[in-house]
């Protein structure tokens, strides 16, 4: 079976920040099954609709890296009980598209207190026609360690908890797949 194409976001700019690390980790985990490509939200302007036709590139480049993904990973911090502006900015840059329409996602919070954004950002993804996959999603007690990537793929407990999270977030996305195809076989 071909390795899923997999695009991950992280609503943190911090070099240290704990939610790209986990995505770096997730990364390294699953090179077997996936090739996950992090995008950086850095770059992206300040969302404003009078902007969207405007082809800006580090736009373009995020809905393009989207449309051809087969799912979507987020790992996004809390700042004020609420989601991070990084985050949110990204996806209401998404919002008018299509790529974002029943793209699998997969959760990954780095803060089990962190429920306030957590909430929040499924109530954004739910709005936006996204698909949580619920069994891929994981929360992995991050804050406080000081871990970096490679501290949470040696940590046995996190890297176990990461690798059950990306092979369901696999195996549904590739059941799915499997499914589609073999309907268009059968109305071909
Ligand atoms: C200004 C600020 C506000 C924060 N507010 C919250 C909060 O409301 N709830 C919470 O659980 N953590 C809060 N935190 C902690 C961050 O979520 C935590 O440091 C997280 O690890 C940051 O993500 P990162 O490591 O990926 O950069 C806050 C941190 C900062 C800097």
């Amino acid at each position: 079976m071909d390795k899923l194409k997999l695009v991950a976001l992280s609503g943190s700019l911090r070099n240290l920040s704990y939610n790209s690390s986990a995505l770096q980790a997730l990364k390294m985990l699953s090179a077997n099954d996936a090739d996950i490509n992090i995008v950086s939200l850095g770059n992206l302007p300040l969302f404003n609709p009078e902007r969207e036709s405007d082809n800006i590139p580090s736009v373009m480049a995020l809905k393009s890296s989207i449309e051809k993904a087969d799912g979507l990973i987020i790992s996004s911090p809390e700042y004020a009980h609420g989601i991070s502006g990084v985050m949110k900015n990204a996806l209401d840059w998404l919002v008018s598209g299509e790529e974002f329409v029943n793209i699998p996602i997969m959760l990954i919070n780095t803060s089990p207190r962190a429920t306030h954004a957590q909430q929040m950002l499924r109530e954004i993804i739910v709005t936006m026609s996204g698909k949580i996959i619920e069994k891929s999603s994981v929360v992995i007690p991050l804050l406080g360690t000081s871990l970096d990537e490679q501290g949470i793929v040696i940590d046995s407990q996190l890297s176990a908890l990461l690798k059950t999270g990306i092979g369901e977030f696999c195996s549904v996305i590739n059941n799915n797949l499997h499914f589609v195809s073999s309907q268009t076989l059968i109305s071909d």
